[in-house]
Order: structure tokens, then sequence, then C-alpha cells
């Protein structure tokens, strides 16, 4: 596994192991970028499949580092492809709903045609299209907006602000699915188990604004008090333009899991759980 160490790469460790031999590799291990590095390293280890989850996902620093996020986001992706040719391996690779423009009126499938709005979604289709065009036997997991207890995200960010009894501004203008890392990394593994090829949309089911998640939030940590002012995306003016409506259709998961991902208000409930495990100090120490 490769980005063993990100927000999704260390729920995904934990929920493959103990089924499965896993190997985690972060950045200081292999650098995907490097090519030779990495079928060198991925056909000394022989893997029957690599799951990556490495990417440079800044997607506003995509937009000033244009070079980085095409090494990363695409380069890198063609070397593990063709490491994985070489093996001969299966590759799960991870990709965004930002490879789509959001102007659909309707969820989008996995044959719906990418048009990226930002660096880093361009970034992700080359990515795509590298692996596709390579022959390697693969699995694209296209999903939304994570958030997990190992990694900074959405929902840390609002409780910050509403810890410091600030009111908050936040976008209500851009839709999407916010996704459980746990509940994706299941999905992940029911897609592997189930050997499925191509592409699949995962996300938690349900939609809506970065506002109401942020107002779930804090209804969910009964932080009442606190103001949610909604705002467009122009006025908060970040560099990277992203869809207004990134709600991805996850109807071939189900059908090929047998399972619905359950929705995205309760799978915030989990979280909240997780975390709150991973904060309590452990036993014994002083
Ligand atoms: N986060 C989201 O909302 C979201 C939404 C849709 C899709 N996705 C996709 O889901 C996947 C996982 O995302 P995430 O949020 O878990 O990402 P993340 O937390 O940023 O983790 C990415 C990992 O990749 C590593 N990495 C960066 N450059 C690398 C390189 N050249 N070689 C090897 N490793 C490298 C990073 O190491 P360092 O930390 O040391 O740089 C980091 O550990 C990505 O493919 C992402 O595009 C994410």
């Amino acid at each position: 596994m490769l980005g063993a160490q990100g927000m999704l790469g260390r729920d995904l460790v934990e929920i493959l192991f103990p089924s499965y031999e896993v190997v985690g590799w972060d950045l200081r291990d292999l650098d995907i970028t490097q090519a030779r590095e990495a079928q060198e390293k991925i056909a000394h280890l022989h893997p029957r499949i690599i799951i990556n989850c490495a990417a440079y996902t800044d997607v506003d620093g995509c937009e000033s580092q244009p070079g980085l996020a095409f090494a990363v986001n695409a380069e890198g992706v063609r070397n593990l492809a063709l490491a994985a040719l070489a093996v001969p391996a299966r590759l799960i690779h991870l990709s965004t709903d930002y490879v789509f423009d959001g102007v659909s009126q309707r969820p989008y499938i996995e044959d719906d045609p990418p048009s990226p709005l930002n660096l880093y979604g361009r970034s992700k289709h080359q990515g795509e299209i590298f692996l596709r065009e390579s022959g390697a036997d693969h699995l694209i997991v296209r999903t939304a907006w994570l958030y997990g207890p190992r990694g900074k995200n959405f929902v840390e960010a609002i409780l910050r602000q509403a810890e410091a009894g600030k009111d908050l501004r936040v976008v209500d203008d851009q839709r999407g699915s916010p996704t459980f890392t746990r509940d994706l990394s299941f999905a992940v593994r029911d897609l592997l188990e189930g050997g499925v090829q191509g592409v699949s949309h995962v996300t938690n089911s349900g939609s809506c604004t970065w506002c109401e998640f942020a107002r779930e939030i804090l209804r969910q940590k009964g932080m009442r008090t606190i103001k949610v002012h909604p705002i467009s995306a122009e006025e908060l003016g970040r560099p990277a333009k992203r869809p207004a409506f990134s709600f991805l259709d996850c109807s071939r998961y189900e059908k090929v899991s047998g399972k619905k991902m359950r929705p995205w208000e309760e799978g915030l409930k989990d979280y909240f759980l997780f975390r709150g495990m991973e904060r309590k100090p452990k036993g014994g120490e002083t």
C-alpha cells in the first residue's frame, strides 16, 4: 500500500489487516515519482495487489505547484501501473470527484466524461488515463469529501473555530457527499474481494453543502449557539475552483457488493466515536 501514512491509508491498512498481509509504504519508503525505484522496489516485494492512496492532495497548493501535482498524481500513477504490469499485480487506485466539472443535473456515473475545473482534478484525471492506458489489471475508486480520525480535515477545522467561540462563514453553493474514511475503507475491501475492475464511485450516501455539513457537525457536538453563516465560494476566494455539484452515483458499488453505503450523517456519528477513543489517555500512563 502506497500513502499508508495518509488519512485514508492509515484506516485502510488497519481494516485490511490481518485478513491480508499488508506492507504499508509512504513517501520515505518509496517516492512514487521515481520510476526506477518504484519498478525495483515493487518487483522485489512482488505483491499480489497494490493499493495507491499516495497523492498530492493540497487542492489549492496544486494551483501554484502544477509540476508537483502532475509528478505525483499523474506520473506517479503511471510508474505504479508499469510496476504492477511487470509483477504482475492488480492496482487499486484512489481518485476524486474533482475530475468532474459539477454542472450535471444528476449524480455522476462512472462513464460520465471527466472535465476537471482545477489542477488537482486535471492531475488526478491524467493519472486515471495513464493507468487505463497501461494495460495493468486495475480498479479506480473515485471518492469525495473525505474526513478521518488520522488526518487534517473539514470536521476538525470547523470544531477548532467553534471551540474558539467564533461564528462561522461556510460555503453553501457546493454540494457533495462527506465520506468517512473507515466506511470507504470497508467498501474498498469489498471491491477488492469482488475482483471488481474499471471504475467505481464510493461515498457515503446523501449529499449536503459545506455549510449544511458544518451545521450537522455542530448539531452532533451539541454546539448549537455557534452561528453558521452561508457564503458563496466566490466570497471565500480560494485559489482552486471547485465543482458546485460533485454528487457521485454509487449504484455500481451497491450492485457489485450487494451493500449500501450508509448516510453521511451516520458516518459522522461514528467519526466522533473513533475520535473520542483515540483521544482518551491510555491506561497506565502517568
Ligand atoms: N481528502 C479528500 O477529501 C479526498 C477526496 C477525494 C479523493 N481523495 C483521494 O483519496 C486518496 C487518499 O487521500 P488522503 O486524503 O488520505 O490523502 P493524504 O492524507 O494527503 O495522504 C496522501 C499520502 O501520500 C503521501 N505522498 C505524497 N507524495 C508522495 C510521493 N511522491 N510518493 C509517495 N507518497 C507520497 C503523503 O505523504 P506526506 O504526507 O509525507 O506528503 C501522504 O501520506 C488520494 O488519492 C486522494 O486524491 C481524497
